[in-house]
Parts: structure tokens; sequence; C-alpha cells
């Protein structure tokens, strides 16, 4: 039963009930809310407080990824739906949630903040899932389970036969991190939501759909996390800026589908490309929009780059990540300047 993860004062907690959530019929004056009734200094209309639960903008969505709206919670950002399920499941200094570096940054920072304490479970050498041992690792206390595929920093997906068993075994609920999925080869784990209670897959307009300013984040799961996640939110967590251009965004697939293609093509040259660099040791596969790369003084290479003007991420002190730089890639004249800047560097180092 998922009622028993989650944390007694979220389960009796009576949420924040908004003006626009006590009246939501079509009356043409709205003197409930303290809103400013004369307008703004802009010329767009935003002296109104936006869709608690932006049901416009989840419908559509609905209608493309083929899911009904309620069981879609939008965030500020994966990042807030990250924390808001910390908030329902996690007990500070009780539970412990469990993340397989190298992975995602916030996963880790979220469960500091909420004070809750995490097991890590390194990812196998080949960047796989260690099965046994993550299952070995989570005891009573264990709420949440993170899983990044693709994976960053990494860029591999994880297989789905690992993540379909976690899920069956876990006693906890897995988060499925699919940022990068629509780079991917691999099908979403979307599908598997009808068959497991215990699964949240997120999704981000940040990546393939271009919107990381927006700040707009997808959870999908079943109707009852759902519906905890929209109590523990702030009421008007996605303004109405961002929902009014995701729904445009939503208009224009064609661009985000051409987008990813071009994306993989350039992905592709560029990992050549980087082939040819003596200095560059092993480029691990991808699939997303960035690769990992194992280079020969990577901290050098780094500081070198940043003197040009030209910023990656360096991870070379990341478990498992020993020498490497993590690319993402640019437009194509972005991606040549890095390739010369590389062969310039390695030139003034082997003269
Ligand atoms: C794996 C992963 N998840 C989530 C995020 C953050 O997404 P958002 O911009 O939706 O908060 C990132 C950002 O880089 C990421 O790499």
């Amino acid at each position: 039963m998922i009622e028993q993860l989650v944390r007694p004062n979220i389960l009796s907690l009576k949420p924040y009930s908004s003006a626009r959530d006590e009246y939501q019929g079509e009356a043409s004056v709205f003197l409930d809310a303290n809103e400013n009734s004369f307008g703004s200094p802009l010329p767009q209309t935003f002296n109104r407080y936006p869709d608690p639960l932006q049901l416009e903008l989840k419908n559509k969505i609905s209608a493309i990824k083929g899911l009904p709206a309620q069981n879609i919670f939008l965030g500020n950002g994966s990042d807030e739906a990250i924390d808001v399920l910390f908030r329902i499941f996690c007990e500070p200094q009780q539970d412990n949630v469990i993340i397989c570096p190298p992975t995602y940054g916030m996963y880790e920072v979220s469960a500091n903040i909420n004070n809750i304490s995490i097991k890590s479970i390194p990812l196998l050498p080949s960047f796989d899932l260690d099965v046994e041992a993550i299952l070995e690792a989570q005891d009573a206390h264990s709420k949440l389970l993170f899983l990044c595929s693709p994976n960053n920093p990494t860029g591999n997906s994880l297989h789905l036969e690992d993540m379909e068993l976690l899920i069956q075994k876990f006693n906890g609920v897995v988060v499925i991190d699919e940022a990068y999925i629509n780079y991917a080869k691999q099908q979403s784990c979307i599908r598997w939501l009808t068959e497991y209670d215990n699964l949240v897959v997120l999704q981000t307009f940040s990546k393939a759909w271009g919107l990381a300013a927006l700040r707009l984040g997808i959870a999908f799961s079943n109707e009852l996390i759902i519906g905890w996640m929209n109590k523990v939110k702030p009421p008007y967590n996605i303004n109405a800026a961002t929902q009014q251009f995701a729904l445009d965004a939503l208009e224009n697939i064609a661009w985000v589908n051409d987008n990813i293609r071009q994306t993989i093509a350039l992905r592709n040259i560029l990992v050549e490309q980087l082939k040819s660099i003596t200095n560059v040791e092993h480029i691990y596969p991808s699939d997303a929009n960035f690769v990992l790369v194992k280079i020969s003084g990577a901290k050098a290479v780094y500081d070198f780059l940043v003197s040009k003007g030209i910023i990656v991420r360096d991870r070379s002190r990341v478990t498992l990540c020993d020498d490497c730089l993590r690319i993402t890639v640019g437009t194509e004249k972005e991606n040549e300047l890095l390739i010369e800047n590389l062969y310039t560097y390695l030139v003034m180092h082997n003269s």
C-alpha cells in the first residue's frame, strides 16, 4: 500500500486553498484574490493569478503522451518535483533514499536540504545499475530510489530489465528521471505506470524542448501520488508566462523532432572529431545531448578551454569519472570551435 510510505503529516495535511481553487466558474468580476484589478505596466495580461493546476497545459501534454491529465504533475523544473517527492515520502532524520552515482547532483542536494540520509550505490564500471547491491542496501526506511536514464553525466540509458526488477523489488517509490529520454533509442518507462503503483517518471521541457529558462518539469505517476504532489506544491508554482509559452511550444512538435535529429547527428560528428584528438582516451557512448569524455589532464584542458571562453563541465572529481569532461552538443559552429581549441591545446602541450 503506497499510503504507508507517505509521511503522516502529509496524509492529514489540509492544503492551502487559493481563491482560484474555490471559484472556477465563468464570472466576469473577480474581487476575490486581492489582485490588481487595473492591469500592470506590461502590455500582456499578467495581473491575475495563474491556474494552480495548469489544466489547459496538462490536457495538451496528456493528448501528446497518451496519459490522463490526472497522472500529470507540473513543477517549476523537474527539480521542484524531486523536492516535493522528498517532502511527501521522507521523514527528516529518519528515512533514507538510494542514489546511484555518478548521477544528477540534485537528488543528493534535495536529500541534504530535507535532512534525509543517502545510501550511495555506485554504478558498475560499465555504468550499469548494481541491482543486487541496491536491493541489499534497502531497509525499512528507504523511501525513494532515484534512477536516471539516460544518466547524467555518463550519457548511457540504464537497462530496462534492471529498472523493472528494481520497481518490482524495491519497497519504496522508484523515481526514473528521463530528462534526456527524447535523445534515447530506448523507450520511455511511462508505459509501466499502469502496472506499478510505486513509480514516478520525470521528464522536462529544459532539454529537447529547448525551454530551460521557463522552468517546467513533468512528473508522471498514479493519481494518488500526483494528488499528494499537488497538495504539497506551492499554490501557483507554474507562472502564467510559462504556461502560455509552453502551450505555444506544444503546437510545434515538428521543431522538436527535427532538433532532436539534428542534435544526434551533430553529437555523432562531435564524437568522430573527438576520436582524432590524441589526448582523448575514451568517449563513452551517449543516448543524450552530451558526451562524457575521458581526456588526459582533464582539469588542465578544462582550464584552457575556460581561458578561451568555452565552458564544458569538469566531472573529473566525480565517482567513476576520473579525468572526465562532460561536453554538451553545441551548434555546428560551437562544436568546431571546441575541436579547434582542443587541437590548439594539444599542439601547445606537445611542443
Ligand atoms: C538528469 C536531470 N534531471 C533533471 C534536470 C533538471 O531539469 P529541470 O530543468 O526540469 O529542473 C537535469 C538538468 O540538467 C538533469 O540533468
